[in-house]
């Protein structure tokens, strides 16, 4: 196991009516705050006004809204929010919504003191992160972890980027997280949100570093939740202990615990957030069409130990062909996303042959990808051609 420093301050408040906390949590935003929230989902659902009905109680609190957060939430939003934020001396960010609207708040509250253009935070990296305003959430949507991890992911129309930042900084200092509010969310993308917390799960568990014993185990937990609870919350989606344990999942898979002590690979993020910059994919589609495309890629002699892990701890599989058994373990992974109703080629998603090429050579842009295994401009066109 490699060394590490644990730390995730953001102040969980699970369960049903865990709006109630609200106004008690808030106080650590500040008296000036701004309300982040998307397209419209809060508004149809009542979150809005309840919400709002909360912030009129808080006395000293002036607030100020940015609505319309698109999902892949771009940087012009952030630059209208920083805009709001200067002008009204905001002291803190309440964002309720999905990953995206959480995203655009944890970027907008860096971004403030950031001395040039946002984007240039992406682009110069991490450690040009020094301060931010306390954001807190309401999450209406289970997928990204966003709401435990100082991650934020946005994306750039005029470049055709879409790149993360990370820093502890950007922690949530708290996330309401009431299962309920996940109901609403459409079937499709419910699915996609079910994609999206496998494959953070995958990325941190196929991992070049040994002897991780307790990390492996954990990591096949949560993906026996998943493979268990996200076909309910499908077919029958008013289940309450469904939504919360894929919701707690959610959080799990990506607040520290599974990553810490050990590198993992994060490869196909790097390739399915520049299928979401060129084309706008969902990134849990786009996820679920190259997961089995980069685990078949990557399976030879050298990693197979780990795929027969993966297909004995996950997928019940037994044999004594390792080749057989590792096989299987994908084929099982695919079948499971085409369950869920995921397409299974990019050409199925309105992705063009002709782009594959400029697509390969995104992905790379900053260096090679992959720590489970090193991916360069060639592996990366090969995972693209055998997906599409
Ligand atoms: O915009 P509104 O109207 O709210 O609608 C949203 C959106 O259309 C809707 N929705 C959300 N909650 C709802 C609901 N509709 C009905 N009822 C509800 N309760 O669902 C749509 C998708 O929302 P979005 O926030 O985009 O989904 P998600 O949470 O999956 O976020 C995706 C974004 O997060 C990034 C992705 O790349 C993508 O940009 N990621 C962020 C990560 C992180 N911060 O750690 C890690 C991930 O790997 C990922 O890259
Ligand atoms: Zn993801």
């Amino acid at each position: 196991m490699l060394n590490f420093t644990y730390h995730v301050p953001t102040r969980v408040v699970f369960g049903k009516g865990s709006l109630d906390k609200l106004g008690r949590e808030l106080s650590c935003l500040g008296d000036s705050l701004l309300f982040v929230y998307g397209q419209g989902s809060i508004k149809k659902t009542g979150l809005y006004d309840a919400v709002h009905q909360i912030l009129k109680k808080q006395q000293q609190v002036r607030y100020r809204e940015l609505a319309g957060v698109q999902p892949n939430p771009r940087i012009t939003s952030v630059r209208d929010g920083i805009a709001l934020c200067k002008e009204h001396g905001v002291t803190g960010i309440l964002a309720v919504g999905g990953g995206s609207v959480l995203d655009c708040a944890k970027t907008i509250a860096t971004g403030v003191f950031y001395p040039d253009d946002p984007w240039e935070m992406f682009l110069k990296g991490d450690s040009t992160i020094q301060r931010a305003l306390p954001v807190g959430a309401v999450m209406t949507f289970a997928g990204t972890g966003s709401e435990m991890n100082g991650n934020a992911v946005i994306s750039n129309e005029q470049t055709s980027q879409k790149l993360a930042i990370h820093s502890d900084l950007l922690r949530p200092a708290f996330s309401l997280l009431d299962p309920t509010y996940t109901i609403t969310v459409p079937r499709d993308q419910t699915a996609a949100g079910v994609v999206d917390i496998f494959s953070h799960i995958l990325e941190q568990y196929f991992s070049p570093t040994q002897e991780t014993f307790v990390q492996d185990r954990l990591a096949e937990s949560l993906l026996n939740t998943i493979v268990h609870y996200g076909p309910v919350t499908l077919n029958e989606p008013h289940q309450y202990e469904a939504r919360a344990q894929v919701m707690w999942t959610s959080s799990l898979a990506l607040n520290g615990l599974l990553g810490y002590g050990k590198l993992s690979d994060w490869a196909t993020h790097a390739i399915e957030h520049v299928l979401s910059a060129f084309y706008d994919v969902t990134h849990g589609v786009g996820l679920a069409i190259l997961t089995p495309a980069w685990m078949q890629y990557v399976c030879e002699p050298k990693t197979r130990e780990r795929f027969v892990t993966y297909a004995q701890n996950v997928w019940g599989i037994t044999g004594t062909d390792a080749d057989h058994v590792a096989t299987q373990g994908i084929l099982k992974t695919q079948e499971f996303f085409t369950s869920l109703g995921m397409p299974t080629r990019l050409r199925d998603i309105g992705i063009h042959n002709e782009r594959l090429q400029e697509a390969a050579k995104s992905a790379v842009a900053f260096g090679d990808i992959g720590k489970f295994k090193k991916l360069g401009y060639r592996d990366v066109l090969t995972i693209l051609q055998n997906a599409y």
